[in-house]
């Protein structure tokens, strides 16, 4: 497993975070994407038409940006984790988890997502959740969720377009 550093965002980072969010998007497979990414993840998270503006994924790190981390390998930015914080339910939620193309399967996603665990509960949360699309191309993601022990719940989210 490679060596994997962990450190809160700052914004010198912004450009390498737009970077690997749209190659990872771009590497997504094309039946999800004209499927699901293009009616419903795109309004839901990205909301520019042209999939090279990256003004929403620029305005979530301007909200929140102390609720994302950043992962590298030897001074290369490879992957990055964000969270919102829910203190009346104790429930954190993690909505991004980001790994480079170029740098996915060497621990980086699993490094992420166990240090935000730590960082959620020393700042009072209960509950830790994350969702992942039930198709072909999320396995990677749903092996990080069952290795670190997360249970499923047999939900079915509906979502229309306004
Ligand atoms: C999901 C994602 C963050 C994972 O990052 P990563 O750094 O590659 O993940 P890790 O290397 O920590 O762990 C990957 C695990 O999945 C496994 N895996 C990798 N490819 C797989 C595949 N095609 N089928 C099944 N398991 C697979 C790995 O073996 C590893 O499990 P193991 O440790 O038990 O062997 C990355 O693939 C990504 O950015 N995907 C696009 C965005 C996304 O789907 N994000 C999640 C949103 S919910």
């Amino acid at each position: 497993m490679a060596m994997v550093e962990i450190r809160q965002f700052d914004r010198s980072f912004t450009a390498a975070l737009t970077d690997i969010t749209l190659r990872s998007l771009e590497a997504m497979h094309d039946g999800t994407r004209a499927e699901v990414f293009d009616n419903i993840y795109k309004p839901f998270y990205l909301h520019d038409e042209d999939p090279g503006n990256t003004d929403t994924l620029l305005a979530i790190i301007e909200a929140q940006p102390e609720a994302i981390w950043v992962a590298s390998i030897a001074d290369d930015v490879v992957g990055f984790i964000a969270v919102r914080m829910n203190n009346v339910d104790a429930l954190g939620e993690v909505f991004m988890l980001t790994v480079s193309p170029a740098h996915q399967g060497k621990g980086v996603g699993q490094s992420l997502l166990s240090h935000v665990e730590t960082v959620l509960r020393n700042k009072g949360m209960k509950i830790v959740t994350v969702e992942t699309i039930t198709q072909d191309f999320a396995p990677p993601a749903k092996r990080i969720y069952e290795n670190l022990g997360y249970d499923p719940w047999p939900v079915e989210r509906f979502f229309k377009i306004l």
